[in-house]
């Protein structure tokens, strides 16, 4: 008992500490000439999450473990199109405006969104999900207008430039989560609440966080933010569940 009790206090922080950056790791592979880095279609084809990264792009190690942790966790696949291809911000900020012009144009995103989610249903997806960090959340606000024949829920993570004429075209729930330095997610709140949806919305802010917490400036040393990412995971795993199990099962049971 007391053997029992002394190895799980020292093996219950050692699989922590293993598991945090080793989730089964996707690969990269292009669908026509568009990269993505794709992972857990060995665990499941039948539902797909789609995830639009920030603007420091598709090599950011923490955005891809991510993928990973999702994927691993809700047991789903996950597909993260490089839809900057192979560009990221520029250092130089004067820069910036211009290439965000060029890369963060919603018809080109819109584009790749579905060569992507044909591919996913191709290979047998029935249901997607998509989900996106800081510039990300927004394409996920326009998507989840725009794209919601394809996507049945949306995730905004720490969302960039999100706007209440946006949020007004959503179709589909939505689980928006912010960090302490975002502006307040008050105003598309009020909007997506009036939605015949608005009560399966769900809404947090991580006041101890900042901006870019879960996805590029993720820092794995700091327990304050592991500690806030674990809570991102398990939010995202439980709305996850909500939407795409739950309330498809009471849909086809009346
Ligand atoms: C899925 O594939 C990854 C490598 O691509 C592997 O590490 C993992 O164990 C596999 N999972 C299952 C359930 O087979
Ligand atoms: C998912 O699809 C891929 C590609 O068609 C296939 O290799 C894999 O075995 C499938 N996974 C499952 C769990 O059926
Ligand atoms: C990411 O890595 C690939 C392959 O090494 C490279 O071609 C691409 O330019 C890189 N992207 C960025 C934004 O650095
Ligand atoms: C930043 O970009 C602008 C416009 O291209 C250029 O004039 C400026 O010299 C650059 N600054 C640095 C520090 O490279
Ligand atoms: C935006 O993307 C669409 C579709 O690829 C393209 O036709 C259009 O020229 C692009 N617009 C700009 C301003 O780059
Ligand atoms: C990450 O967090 C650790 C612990 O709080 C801190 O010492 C380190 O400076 C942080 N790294 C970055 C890049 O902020």
């Amino acid at each position: 008992m007391q053997v029992c009790l002394f190895l799980t206090l020292i093996t219950l922080p050692i699989l922590k500490a293993i598991s945090l950056n080793n989730y089964p790791k996707g690969y990269v592979h292009s669908i026509n000439d568009l990269n993505v880095y794709d992972v857990g279609s060995n665990y499941s084809n039948s539902t797909a999450i789609v995830v639009v990264y920030d603007i420091r792009g598709f090599n950011i190690s923490q955005t891809r473990i991510f993928c990973d942790r999702l994927s691993f966790e809700y047991k789903a696949r996950v597909c993260m199109p490089d839809v900057f291809r192979g560009t990221a911000a520029p250092e130089n900020t004067s820069e910036l405006q211009a290439w965000m012009a060029k890369v963060g144009n919603w018809s080109q995103i819109e584009k790749d969104l579905r060569t992507v989610n044909d591919q996913l249903k191709k290979d047998g997806a029935k249901k997607l999900a998509i989900l996106g960090f800081c510039f990300g959340g927004l394409q996920v606000l326009r998507a989840c207008g725009q794209l919601s024949n394809d996507y049945s829920a949306g995730i905004s993570i720490h969302g960039s430039s999100l706007t209440v004429g946006e949020a007004e075209n959503v179709l589909r729930p939505m689980m928006l989560l912010a960090a302490g330095n975002d502006l307040p997610l008050t105003d598309i709140a009020t909007v997506l609440n009036k939605k015949s949806f608005g009560s399966q919305c769900e809404y947090k802010v991580y006041s101890n966080m900042r901006h870019g917490f879960a996805s590029a400036r993720a820092n794995f040393s700091d327990p304050e933010n592991v500690k806030a990412l674990d809570d991102v995971h398990d939010k995202c795993n439980k709305f996850l569940h909500k939407i795409l199990i739950d309330s498809a099962t009471k849909r086809t049971n009346t």
